[in-house]
């Protein structure tokens, strides 16, 4: 677990051409998720805690594949998922200039999540039929994204649902 987060960081690292800043991250050895919540909830216990030994083995850069898909069907009609709601309609008030974005629920500062791409790496494809490990996964951006605590529900209509995005229960399919 530890060496997989060092090995990850250090790649963030790169990718972010070595600001001092993400040295620091490095040497306290926190993970991505870890970013820190403005108030604390039950939930807040890091993945990397919780899920130890679960998906643990799921490399951050795969779910930044995920994440972005997601927040694009924030504001474009969603096309990868198995059935899409075909009356899909964007959650958000201005789906132009007042996009949900990345740093509205990654708040730590200490790595630019928007800055992470979008690869679509061999794993993505396993990992997108697993049923079990995109449900969890999406209920914890659906649970964000509604949340009073971040910069993203004063973004949106009203509540987004699984069915916002999803014709069926993308659980039962
Ligand atoms: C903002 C749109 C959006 C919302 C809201 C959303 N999903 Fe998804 N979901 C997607 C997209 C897009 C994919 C395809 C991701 C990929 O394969 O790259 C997907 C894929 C999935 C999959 C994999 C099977 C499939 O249909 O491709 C499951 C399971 C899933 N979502 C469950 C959920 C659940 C449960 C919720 C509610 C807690 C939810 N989703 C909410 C957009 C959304
Ligand atoms: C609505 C809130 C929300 C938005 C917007 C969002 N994220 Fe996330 N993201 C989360 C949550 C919650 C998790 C933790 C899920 C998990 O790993 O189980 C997460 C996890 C991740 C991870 C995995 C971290 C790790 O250490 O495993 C990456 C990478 C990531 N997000 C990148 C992005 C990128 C890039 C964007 C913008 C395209 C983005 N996120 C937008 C809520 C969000």
């Amino acid at each position: 677990m530890r060496m997989h987060s060092f090995i990850w960081i250090g790649l963030v690292s790169l990718l972010l051409a070595g600001c001092s800043q993400n040295m620091e991250v490095v040497n306290s050895g926190e993970r991505l998720e870890d970013s820190p919540k403005p108030v604390a909830d039950t939930n807040a216990a890091p993945l990397a805690r919780k899920g130890e030994g679960e998906k643990s083995e799921v490399p951050p850069f795969v779910k930044a594949y995920f994440m972005h898909t997601w927040v694009e069907a924030l504001y474009s009609k969603p096309t990868q998922n198995k059935h899409p709601n075909p009356n899909w309609q964007s959650p958000l008030k201005d789906p132009v200039n007042g996009r949900v974005w990345c740093t509205d629920c990654h708040v730590s500062g200490q790595i630019d999540f928007s800055k992470i791409p979008k690869i679509r790496n061999p794993m993505v494809d396993d990992l997108e039929k697993d049923k079990q490990f995109m449900a969890d996964l999406m209920k914890k951006w659906v649970g964000r994204l509604n949340s009073d605590e971040f910069g993203a529900k004063a973004k949106l209509r009203g509540a987004v649902t699984c069915l916002t995005c999803h014709a069926t229960n993308p659980e039962l399919d």
